[in-house]
């Protein structure tokens, strides 16, 4: 009798379990996709404070242009980005900025 109701609780717990491990394994292709503009640009980009990730898409339709308007035309509190043409690069494929061989 022990024995029963021991292992009916360890089956509910493990499919407690896998349900949770589930859920995560469906977020986190999700959260890698997508995890610098949110985390870097969003607080600001937001359309208000400054352009939304969708403005910028229209205005600069490759890495190259948006590249140089981060480097150029971004506020000073963007400091931080302004010599890392990679990491922009990352965010510019991030929110859907082609490159220009792709074009
Ligand atoms: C602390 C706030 C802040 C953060 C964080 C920030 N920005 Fe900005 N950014 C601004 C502001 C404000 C402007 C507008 C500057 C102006 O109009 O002179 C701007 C301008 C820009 C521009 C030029 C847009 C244009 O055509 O005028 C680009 C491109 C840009 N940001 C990209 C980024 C990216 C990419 C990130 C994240 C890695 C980022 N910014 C993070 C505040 C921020």
């Amino acid at each position: 009798m022990f024995c029963i109701t021991y292992s009916k609780k360890v089956f509910i717990s493990s499919l407690a379990g896998l349900f949770i491990i589930s859920v995560f394994l469906a977020e986190a292709p999700a959260a890698a996709r997508a995890k610098l503009w949110p985390r870097m640009c969003a607080s600001c980009h937001d359309g208000e404070t400054a352009l939304s990730k969708e403005a910028l898409r229209e205005k600069y339709p490759t890495v190259e242009v948006f590249t140089a308007a981060v480097m150029d035309k971004g506020a000073r509190c963007m400091n931080i980005l302004r010599n890392d043409r990679k990491l922009i690069k990352k965010i510019a494929n991030e929110i859907g900025i082609k490159d220009s061989e792709e074009k």
